[in-house]
């Protein structure tokens, strides 16, 4: 038992430990720094939703947590173990999943195919196409066409089956919203709130903010590669509605 802190004795209730944690984290591309240091916290059933204008590192946050862009400075920690240098492949092992920003599918290749992709992490193609088919059953009727042939929502539902047939803690998900008409992109994100009711912990960039907020358990504005403000979401939309992206929602 641990000491109560000062958070326990406030009326909030107590803060879960983060399952994924950056504090103070640089990283850059080549010579250029884009994140000057940011911190964002996710705990285990959380929706964060990571809001900011076009180039305020969104992508680039995601990208470290996934391991493709290396921590130059500050700490990156999942379940509070360091890992700063992990590469991607052993942060998958460790249950981190994306779905990058155009959905990360081959149109040229079919639904079954697709899955079969995510093999690779030692998952069978029969449990992926179980998992798949199970929740989104139109996948199953479209198991033989190719990918690139469906709407815009079946590819993202697709891209959701690969990512949850291996099982992960992690979800990373990347503009979600991206070619989506508006009434696909709450459905879309519907479903994304039920995956963190089932306990997935989630981190979604997103540049609409009103897409994503109504699930969201907190959020957090990152402009310029720092994040400048973490909280509420219904707080942080009736800020951005006034002030950050000049009324851009
Ligand atoms: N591969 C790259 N090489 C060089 N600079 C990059 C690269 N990718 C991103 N940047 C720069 O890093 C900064 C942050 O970009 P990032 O893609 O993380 O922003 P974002 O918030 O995801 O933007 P968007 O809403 O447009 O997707 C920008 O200034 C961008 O120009
Ligand atoms: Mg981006």
């Amino acid at each position: 038992m641990t000491a109560p802190t000062a958070a326990d004795t406030n009326n909030a209730a107590p803060q879960p430990e983060p399952l994924l944690e950056l504090v103070d984290v640089r990283a850059g591309y080549g010579a250029i720094e884009v994140l000057h240091g940011v911190n964002l916290a996710l705990a285990p059933g959380a929706v964060v939703a990571l809001l900011g204008p076009n180039g305020g590192g969104k992508t680039s946050t995601l990208k470290i947590c996934s391991g493709i862009l290396p921590v130059t400075g500050g700490e990156f920690r999942l379940a509070g173990r360091t890992v700063n240098g992990a590469d991607a492949a052993a942060l998958a092992r460790l249950g981190i999943c994306t779905i990058p920003e155009g959905r990360g599918i081959f149109a040229n290749l079919t639904v079954r195919e697709n899955l079969w992709v995510a093999t690779g992490t030692g998952v069978s193609l029969r449990d992926l196409e179980e998992v798949a088919y199970e929740r989104f059953p139109i996948l199953g009727k479209r198991r033989g066409q190719l990918a690139g042939s469906m709407s815009g929502g079946e590819q993202q539902m697709l891209a959701l089956s690969r990512a949850l047939g291996t099982n992960p803690t992690v979800l990373l998900l990347d503009e979600l919203s991206m070619g989506l008409a508006p009434r696909v992109v709450s459905e879309m994100y519907d479903i994304v709130g039920g995956l963190a009711a089932e306990g997935l912990s989630i981190l979604v960039a997103e540049q609409f903010a009103r897409a994503v907020l109504p699930i969201a358990t907190s959020a957090a504005l990152i402009l310029q590669g720092r994040v400048v403000r973490t909280g509420d979401p219904a707080e942080i939309d009736r800020e951005l509605s006034t002030s950050y992206l000049g009324g851009q929602r």
